[in-house]
């Protein structure tokens, strides 16, 4: 509680969060994978860039078939990344710097290797058998499925285990065994495992596939769509409405008890969790009294095109459903989808510009590492894909075909099936392996080859870098209430043209209103807007060196994003 007597505002509610891929971060020991301590060494960068909170891709020990996403000891780091040491350092590291620690916590499934699984498969009286989901198949002959349950990703998420004569239930890929939250003793378990980790000093967590930690207790068959592909307007997909296998009431239920651990521990921590959906059903996860998870992702802005009326659309939706108490959050890219400036066609000031809309609007940005230089997608050939998705594809289809999607995929559709492509190595200098890992070793992913452009040391150099761009309105985020606190109201923006956009932050503090106007240019023309607003200034823009504000004018170059105040 504030001296005033009004509740203080969680710290996470205005702080801007970077996804680190540890492995494709910094190496320190010449492996060619990212480590613990190569991110130690780089927090300095990371403060300097202005972000607060990091949120790092599973670094537990994982067989890392999917790259950590595949859990086989929660209470233990990855060896190539370091140890409980060198994490505890870490997190001891960022809080010296008043940086917050956000772990990534797969409690949907774990690895097929991770101890519990191995014994649960071993023999139907196992006393791990039920941490799982174990089903007899479909009689008389019990050789199909148990029910029609597609998984995510790849058809029907039964896979048969002739050792028991039995089908397990993955709602990812089969090494991935879902776990059971029916047994009490599976969910006592993990949540015994979150408070390990917030004894440890954790702040928060990004929660991976957490809409499918429940599904029908009946295994009633989902209902048939006529639904192939994915949507952000609709759950159906692949010809069945997911009815009994997302978004279960008792997944709802789930989430406050979660937030009830959390809430045992002081300060605030939080939770995001990773949903697909329409922006009514991403609402539910944070529960009706705010009781839920603290956020969710909105992966509709990933796909949004960068024009004024799309983002309109957009904003106005989110304002709709998340309006105070609830945030919204910002995210453009990560390490599952085609990075936002290669969706922008490599454009350094559409890109520029997409990150003054990300750091203005109310909500709580996600950058993604790389994202502030300008880091582009690489179009790896899938013949040599490590991505375990991309695998899957191409064992079933053949690498010549899955190319070939692949290609119109990247061009057509603006995604890869190939995952790598958005996980390549950090760019830090125009060096050997662009000072990703020594000169000598193989990094594990091939360097994107702008890097010799795009990297951390020549932009550092350069006030019209993207990298500067990105710390300039970091910083005014930082020190204006109505960027990291105010509400949102979009503006009229009179004559000007619709390309334009124009909204307002407000904020009430102990100094009376302060106000943020935001205006973005969609275009590649010129802007002139009638400025009514006297002794007007700007706080900052994409451009180092523009002066907007001309007599009773504003004038706005193609693809600037401005915010001014009184
Ligand atoms: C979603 C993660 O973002 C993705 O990278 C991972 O492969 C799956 N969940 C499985 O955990």
């Amino acid at each position: 509680m504030a001296s005033d007597g009004k509740a203080e505002r969680p710290w996470w509610k205005k702080t801007v969060v970077y996804q680190i891929y540890p492995r494709s971060f910094c190496d320190s020991n010449g492996d060619g994978i990212g480590d613990l301590d190569g991110i130690i060494s780089k927090l300095d960068y990371l403060q300097d860039l202005g972000v607060e909170t990091i949120w790092f891709s599973p670094i537990f020990k994982s067989p890392q078939k999917d790259f950590g996403y595949d859990i086989s000891d929660y209470r233990d780091i990855a060896p190539e990344y370091g140890t409980m040491q060198t994490c505890e350092k870490l997190i001891k590291e960022m809080h010296e710097r008043d940086m917050k620690f956000v772990l990534d916590m797969v409690l949907n499934h774990t690895s097929d290797q991770h101890p519990w699984f191995i014994e649960s498969r071993s023999s139907k009286d196992n006393p791990k058998r039920d941490w799982y989901i174990w089903r007899d198949g479909k009689k008389p002959l019990g050789k199909a499925p148990p029910t029609n349950w597609n998984a995510v990703t790849t058809g029907n998420g039964w896979h048969y285990d002739p050792a028991t004569d039995q089908w397990y239930w993955s709602q990812f890929l089969d090494i991935q065994p879902d776990l059971n939250y029916r047994n009490p003793d599976v969910k006592a378990e993990m949540f015994d495992t979150v408070r390990f980790w917030l004894k440890k000093g954790v702040d928060g967590f990004r929660l991976d596939m957490i809409s499918s930690i429940y599904e029908d207790a009946e295994f009633r068959d989902n209902p048939r769509s006529w639904r192939l592909l994915p949507s952000d307007k609709e759950m159906a997909v692949l010809f069945q409405k997911p009815v009994y296998t997302l978004d279960h009431p008792d997944t709802l239920t789930f989430m406050k008890e979660l937030r009830s651990v959390l809430d045992e521990f002081s300060p605030p921590r939080f939770m995001v969790g990773e949903v697909s959906g329409p922006l009514p059903i991403l609402k539910k996860y944070l529960g009706d009294k705010a009781d839920g998870l603290n956020l969710v992702f909105i992966f509709q802005a990933l796909r949004v095109g960068l024009e004024a009326e799309d983002i309109k659309e957009l904003v106005s939706d989110v304002e709709k459903t998340f309006r105070e108490p609830y945030d919204p959050v910002w995210v453009f890219s990560n390490h599952d989808r085609m990075r936002r400036i290669s969706r922008l066609g490599g454009s350094l000031e559409k890109a520029k510009l997409n990150m003054a809309f990300q750091l203005t609007a109310r909500g709580v940005p996600f950058i993604y590492y790389g994202e502030e230089i300008g880091m582009e997608q690489h179009r790896l050939p899938v013949k040599r894909s490590l991505d375990v998705v991309a695998l899957r594809f191409i064992k079933k289809f053949g690498s010549g075909l899955v190319q070939l999607v692949n290609n119109i995929a990247r061009s057509v559709a603006k995604e890869s099936i190939n995952r790598d492509d958005c996980r390549t190595p950090m760019q830090w200098n125009a060096g050997e392996n662009a000072g990703f890992c020594l000169p000598a070793a193989t990094p594990w992913l091939p360097i994107t080859p702008s890097y010799k452009e795009r990297n951390v040391d020549l932009e550092s150099k350069d006030l019209n870098s993207i990298l500067s761009c990105y710390k300039r309105f970091l910083k005014a985020r930082q020190e204006s209430p109505a960027l990291n606190a105010g509400s949102f109201e979009f503006l009229d923006k009179g004559n000007a043209p619709d390309t334009l956009l124009m909204y307002a932050r407000r904020a009430a503090t102990d100094d009376g209103v302060k106000e943020a106007i935001v205006m973005l240019n969609f275009s590649d023309e010129k802007v002139k807007v009638i400025n009514t607003l006297d002794e007007v200034k700007v706080i900052v823009s994409t451009r180092a060196e523009s002066e907007p504000i001309q007599g009773n004018r504003i004038l706005l170059n193609p693809w600037e994003g401005i915010v001014i105040t009184k």
